[in-house]
């Protein structure tokens, strides 16, 4: 969490700043801050989001200077006020940092800093870590970067730093050990640009190098930049990366909010992951990273799959299209309560972790217990050259295109597409699928594209909001699905929770006896998936018993439908597919049902309280 952008050159740094702060404000946007410099430091931070940081700086600021970075905040240690807001200066105010990520033992190294006479404004860790690098400095005697790596060495946590000496104004020190730092190199070295990710300098430099954990570099104008280790002090020679990625991916397109946007991309977005893999025509699924470590997967005891969030959703899917599919015995977990359980992985099991970000912290720690464990990991991330996609032994990347609003959309739907492709990979290779239906598998996930863009019309979305518009007020909601699409059901209420505040209950269909059948009444609207094929008339029954307490029934059914249409008050109908398939379609009317209501009742849909895209902390 947290976003850092920064840059040293010959341009003004204020506008690539505030520009690129923007851009990174899906990380976190409690408070906001920059530090420029110009013969003086010039530092200014508030509460709230970049916009009222821009806000600020127009009231009289001079917005002047060739070096600088930005800070926007998640907050972890401190309330969101002015005075928690980074960058935070050390006591002498010749040190200016920013920092994203936990300093654990902040508590042990303030109270000795305390001793020695230090004074505290913020209730920040990172205020901490800035006059212990301070102290270090004066100790030691040493410039910036020493000091940075030596007082790194002392403490416990995850940081993304930049760091700045008033007494040496051209340079600037980065770090990283848990949190990512990407660094753009402008022509013959002449500027350089520091970000979280590498959309704030996209329009300047396609070249990047990724920190890896444990690095700290030190950027000077005009000069090569140095890399070394923090613990060891080796140097490294970085691997300078070419971006893909472009402005208009990382921009509106004309929609009101990203959410929107990127729910529209999803018959592109799918398309691109199976793009190159599948070939339905001579019936090959291609995935290098699969193929690579086929053996591990054919001998796979089992498989468990890691992640957090909606990419655990998706996780849940799996379950059921490998099980199904291929066979093998699966099991999903929470990265965060896996990695301090003291699991049993054993060799010959196969880990898949799921992540969007590719930076979940959680997700990330799940990998490497793994790894000691002996296990291989797989993973499928989305953002390339992320720490997850450089953690896992092999993986594949979903080349869902760049997803900015929170809510994850596009990114559970890609998860999906590339997991069924092994899922009918692995199938297929241990004679569990038939020919013809393999066969049939294939052509049907290269139709889904167009059933997703058939859910995405204008017809179909004014239903939607007429639906929307009737329950926008509900203060809780339930959703409920069998089989393949129990998982849709889980995603479908966290959709509506993460961005309305409306409290959302997922749950298997048959489990609505056991308890939240008690809370069913004439205000409960109850979101039932109650497609075709998978266990129809079992659903249809729980429909009727819904229907028996008062309850208000929206259905999503198969075209055609005339049975579930009789007892629902509102039925949204979906093209018919494979029962494997149909949760890369009923999400989506359940995705734009969470968008609609969100934006009738006025919330930040984008950017909703409390959360942050990336989740780099545990
Ligand atoms: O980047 P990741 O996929 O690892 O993120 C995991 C969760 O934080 C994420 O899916 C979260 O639940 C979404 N905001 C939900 O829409």
């Amino acid at each position: 969490m947290c976003g850092i952008a920064g840059y040293i050159g010959y341009r003004d740094a204020y506008p690539i700043i505030i520009k690129g702060l923007q851009r990174l404000e899906y990380r976190g946007y409690d408070s906001a801050g920059i530090l420029l410099y110009n013969n003086d430091v010039i530092i200014s931070k508030t509460k709230g989001k970049v916009s009222d940081l821009e806000e600020l700086m127009n009231s009289g600021v001079s917005k002047e200077g060739n070096i600088g970075f930005g800070h926007t905040r998640w907050a972890t240690h401190g309330i969101p006020n002015d005075i928690n807001s980074h960058p935070h200066t050390s006591n002498s105010g010749n040190l200016v940092i920013i920092h994203n990520g936990i300093i654990e033992n902040y508590d042990s190294i303030k109270k000795e800093l305390i001793k020695r006479g230090y004074t505290f404004q913020s209730d920040t860790d990172t205020e901490v870590l800035v006059n212990l690098i301070e102290e270090v400095k004066k100790e030691n005697k040493c410039k910036l970067g020493k000091a940075v790596q030596i007082a790194l060495n002392q403490v416990i946590g995850a940081y993304a730093i930049a760091v700045f000496d008033k007494t040496k104004p051209n340079e600037l020190v980065v770090a990283r050990l848990g949190s990512p730092i990407a660094i753009g190199i402008g022509k013959e070295n002449k500027e350089f640009f520091i970000a979280s990710d590498a959309s704030p300098f996209l329009e300047y430099t396609k070249n990047a190098i990724y920190l890896e954990d444990e690095e700290m570099a030190i950027i000077r104008e005009n000069k090569d930049i140095e890399i070394r280790k923090i613990n060891d002090d080796s140097i490294i020679t970085p691997e300078i990366q070419q971006l893909k990625m472009n402005l208009e991916q990382i921009e509106k397109g004309g929609y009101d909010h990203f959410m929107l946007k990127e729910i529209y991309e999803q018959p592109h977005a799918i398309t691109d992951t199976y793009r190159g893999r599948l070939n339905a025509n001579s019936g090959i699924i291609r995935m290098s990273g699969v193929d690579d470590n086929i053996d591990k997967f054919l001998n796979a005891d089992r498989i468990i799959i890691v992640a957090c969030g909606t990419s655990w959703h998706a996780g849940l899917v799996a379950e059921y299209l490998f099980e199904d599919l291929a066979r093998v015995p699966v099991e999903v977990e929470y990265a965060s309560e896996f990695r301090y359980r003291n699991p049993i992985i054993n060799p010959n099991d196969v880990i898949i972790t799921i992540s969007q970000s590719g930076e979940t912290a959680d997700t990330l720690a799940a990998i490497k217990l793994a790894k000691e464990k002996g296990a291989f990991v797989f993973g499928i991330c989305n953002v390339v050259g992320s720490s997850i996609a450089r953690e896992a032994h092999a993986g594949a990347y979903t080349h869902a295109g760049p997803e900015i609003g929170v809510a994850s959309t596009k990114a559970f739907t890609t998860q999906i597409t590339l997991l069924t492709l092994i899922a009918l990979k692995l199938g297929k290779a241990k004679g569990n699928l038939s020919t013809a239906k393999y066969h049939n598998y294939l052509q049907e996930m290269e139709q889904i594209p167009k059933k997703v863009a058939a859910l995405l019309t204008p017809e179909t979305d004014a239903i939607v909001k007429y639906i929307a518009s009737v329950y926008k007020d509900a203060s809780n909601c339930l959703y409920l699905g069998r089989g393949y699409n129990f998982p849709v059901a889980l995603e479908g209420a966290l959709k509506l929770k993460e961005i309305s505040y409306i409290h959302a209950e997922g749950y298997p269909a048959a489990e609505m006896k056991h308890g939240p059948i008690a809370l069913i009444d004439e205000n409960m609207p109850v979101f039932v998936i109650a497609t075709k094929k998978g266990h129809y008339e079992k659903i249809v029954s729980n429909i009727q018993e819904i229907k028996a307490r008062s309850g208000k029934i929206i259905a999503i059914v198969t075209e055609g439908d005339t049975e579930v249409k009789k007892i629902a008050d509102h039925v949204i109908e979906i093209p018919e597919t494979e029962e494997a398939l149909t949760p890369l379609l009923t999400t989506i009317p359940l995705q734009l049902l969470s968008y609609h209501i969100a934006v009738m009742l006025n919330k930040n849909v984008d950017q909703p309280r409390n959360l942050a895209k990336a989740v780099t902390v545990e």
